[in-house]
């Protein structure tokens, strides 16, 4: 069984780079250029623990001495940015992982209900046999990832991890409800939701501070 499903979620990265990256992109003054910037640090950093648990397969490599064992991945890697936000942090993780495939699930909060719309699908082959790593800034009330998840899962997908920057409890108890078996990987639980289902204290609009709309 695939390391992903024996921890504990949601695993909240408390490293201090990942809280003072966070903590830039969460004032209220921060630029969009400085906004990205940060995304893509802490985006780094997430991957880093959200792909822990990652298999790897022992494989022979000849350096320029000798015959040794190395590490290659046991499966297709495969990350899925929600649109739009989520391709903030596609941009800094497929760098780590340039051999992976990206798939793309467009998904839009209506502004009135706040439920998710799904809008645009591109998935690929190999979801049944790849480690999935859905990528999206914001868990809110967890409707936009657990469309995706359900999207992703009847296309295939076995192996799910989902990377989210900001969460709350809400999303986090909608989300463990429906896919229980998808750890979930954030810099933060927040508080919790306003009126108009935006996370609390959070970061405003990611998608509109990532892009500058
Ligand atoms: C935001 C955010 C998530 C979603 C979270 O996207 O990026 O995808 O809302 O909310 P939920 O957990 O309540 O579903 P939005 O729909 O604003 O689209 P965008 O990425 O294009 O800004």
């Amino acid at each position: 069984m695939n390391a992903f499903y024996q921890m504990d979620s949601p695993v909240i990265v408390t490293h201090p780079l990942a809280q003072i990256h966070l903590t830039v992109m969460r004032r209220t003054e921060t630029t969009c250029s400085d906004f990205r910037w940060h995304l893509h640090r802490l985006a780094e950093i997430l991957f880093m623990e959200a792909s822990r648990g990652l298999e790897t397969a022992s494989i022979k490599i000849q350096t320029p001495l000798a015959e040794t064992d190395g590490q290659d991945f046991a499966r297709p890697i495969v990350l899925v940015p929600i649109l739009r936000a989520g391709l903030g942090l596609q941009d800094a993780i497929l760098p780590l992982v340039p051999e992976a495939t990206v798939a793309h699930i467009g998904i839009a909060r209506d502004e009135e209900t706040a439920q998710p719309m799904p809008y645009y699908a591109k998935l690929p082959s190999v979801l049944n046999e790849a480690d999935v790593f859905l990528l999206d800034p914001m868990l809110a009330t967890g409707g936009s990832a657990c469309a995706a998840a359900s999207q992703l899962k009847e296309a295939g997908a076995k192996r799910l991890v989902l990377v989210c920057v900001v969460s709350c409890p809400p999303g986090l108890q909608a989300f463990a409800a429906r896919h229980p078996d998808v750890p979930v990987y954030t810099a933060a639980v927040d508080q919790g939701l306003n009126d108009r289902c935006f996370i609390v204290p959070g970061l405003g609009d990611a998608g509109d501070r990532c892009f500058g709309t």
